[in-house]
């Protein structure tokens, strides 16, 4: 049995500083790279078969109808076989206050019995909006445990606080 990073970030246009840049690695995948090395454990991306328009406002519109209509959204099939996985480092961005739907498409496919869960997000002021509540009621049989929330921002400042979030894992 084993651990992973599971995780899903936008690249394109996002607010930085209050301005909208063009960004290759998302905030989420900063994060994601970063426990990846603390721990030595490899990380997987999670790629919607569409992806998200690089125009923040045309990603925000679409995010906001997925949520409205609950709906799937189909992604690439990770390389991974979860049966022989434990421990779950699941990273995603706060979307209209929980995690997007290609995360609960990709949780709502899979079997969480016995699996332990390590949460991340990244986001802009409202940490992890109502999306420890959402896994726990998706996650049926999982153990859920103290997430890491981090201000989009910050994501390159952020090598402190996952040290120390990881204390609880490591011991
Ligand atoms: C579609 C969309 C919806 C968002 N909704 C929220 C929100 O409800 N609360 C919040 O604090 N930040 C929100 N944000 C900001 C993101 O959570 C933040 O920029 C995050 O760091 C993006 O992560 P990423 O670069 O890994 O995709 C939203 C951003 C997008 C694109």
């Amino acid at each position: 049995m084993s651990a992973v990073i599971i995780y899903f970030s936008r690249t394109g246009e996002n607010y930085i500083n209050g301005r909208k840049q063009m960004v290759t690695i998302g905030n989420t995948a900063i994060l994601a790279e970063k426990i990846s090395s603390q721990l030595a454990i490899s990380a997987y991306q999670l790629s919607p078969r569409i992806p998200y328009s690089d125009n923040y406002d045309e990603a925000v519109q679409a995010a906001e109808n997925e949520k409205n209509a609950a709906a799937r959204v189909d992604y690439e099939e990770l390389p991974i076989d979860l049966s022989q996985v434990d421990t779950i480092f699941l990273g995603f961005p706060n979307w209209w206050g929980t995690y997007p739907r290609v995360v609960a498409t990709f949780l709502d496919d899979h079997n969480w019995e016995n699996k332990t869960i390590y949460p991340f997000c990244t986001h802009e002021g409202s940490a992890f909006g109502s999306s420890i509540q959402d896994l726990q009621e998706e996650c049926v049989g999982a153990e859920i445990k103290t997430g890491l929330a981090v201000r989009g921002s910050k994501a390159a400042q952020s090598d402190t606080a996952i040290k120390n979030w990881l204390l609880s894992y490591l011991k």
